[in-house]
């Protein structure tokens, strides 16, 4: 029980990492409250997560949103030992196909919400706590076609510096986790056809040095480790969990 009598928030908690994340958290001891925006799968997210859990609807892109889910979990928790702001989209996009939707949809969902997470929250987090934040591997190189994802990706690489910087005193400790390629539902949200999403798999499969794609669940561990105490001397770091993708 790594967690034991722990309270943690995940944001984008109702799918993929932010999911398995939750229900690894759950089973070593901590009660966890998981947000997404789309309420039909909540039934489903409750029923998996058990009576542990909270399931709360919200977007990170707006403020409000976060500021009505922090007053919950502060009225259901009392506090919070851990955020895993972990709510983000990618996109793949040549330059050319970048529009100012586009723009703003990967900028605020990745750079915005992980800013204002964190700031609805801050009066919350007790002294110790960890905040984890979601990054990619595909800020660690240079990558074909996805350059907007990654320089949204960098930022949140770099608040989580800042912010081990800024809350010392609170002994608040900030670290990300850059995940590889992982077989999450998040490929399948481009809106293409089963086949070339399962191509797409296939492709990046052969690219990563241990030849397959990870799980969420290999986050997840990731995530537990830098949650607990045992990471206690752990600060601003960035934790790759990728198959050797980006440095072999
Ligand atoms: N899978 C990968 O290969 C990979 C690689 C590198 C980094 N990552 C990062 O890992 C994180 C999780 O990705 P995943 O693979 O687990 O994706 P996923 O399965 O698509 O899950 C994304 C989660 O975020 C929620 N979400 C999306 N936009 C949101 C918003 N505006 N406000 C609140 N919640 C939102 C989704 O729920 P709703 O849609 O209902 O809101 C869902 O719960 C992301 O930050 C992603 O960039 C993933």
């Amino acid at each position: 029980m790594r967690l034991k009598n722990k309270s943690a928030l995940i944001t984008g908690g109702t799918s993929g990492i932010g999911l398995a994340t939750a229900r690894l958290f759950i089973a070593e001891g901590a009660r966890v409250a998981v947000t997404g925006r789309d309420a039909t799968v909540f039934e489903r997210v409750k029923a998996e997560l058990g009576e542990n859990a909270l399931v709360l609807k919200g977007d990170v892109r707006s403020i409000e949103d976060m500021r009505a889910i922090a007053a919950e979990v502060k009225e259901q928790f009392g506090g919070l030992d851990v955020l895993f702001a972990n709510a983000g989209r990618a996109f793949p996009s040549a330059v050319d196909d970048i529009d100012e939707g586009l723009y703003n949809e990967i900028m605020d969902i990745n750079v915005k919400g992980v800013v204002f997470t964190l700031q609805a929250v801050l009066p919350d987090l007790r002294e110790g706590a960890s905040v984890i934040l979601n990054t990619s591997f595909v800020a660690q190189t240079g990558q074909h076609g996805i350059s907007l994802t990654a320089a949204a990706k960098a930022a949140v690489r770099s608040l989580a510096r800042s912010w081990s910087y800024e809350f010392l005193d609170r002994k608040i400790r900030f670290n990300a986790i850059a995940p590889g390629a992982m077989d999450t539902p998040l490929i399948s949200r481009w809106g293409m056809s089963d086949e070339w999403v399962r191509d797409r798999k296939a492709e990046f499969a052969k690219a990563i040095p241990v030849g397959y794609m990870g799980k969420a669940e290999d986050v997840a561990y990731a995530a537990l480790y830098l949650a607990s105490d045992e990471s206690s001397y752990v600060v601003g770091t960035e934790l790759v969990v990728d198959g050797g993708a980006s440095q072999l």
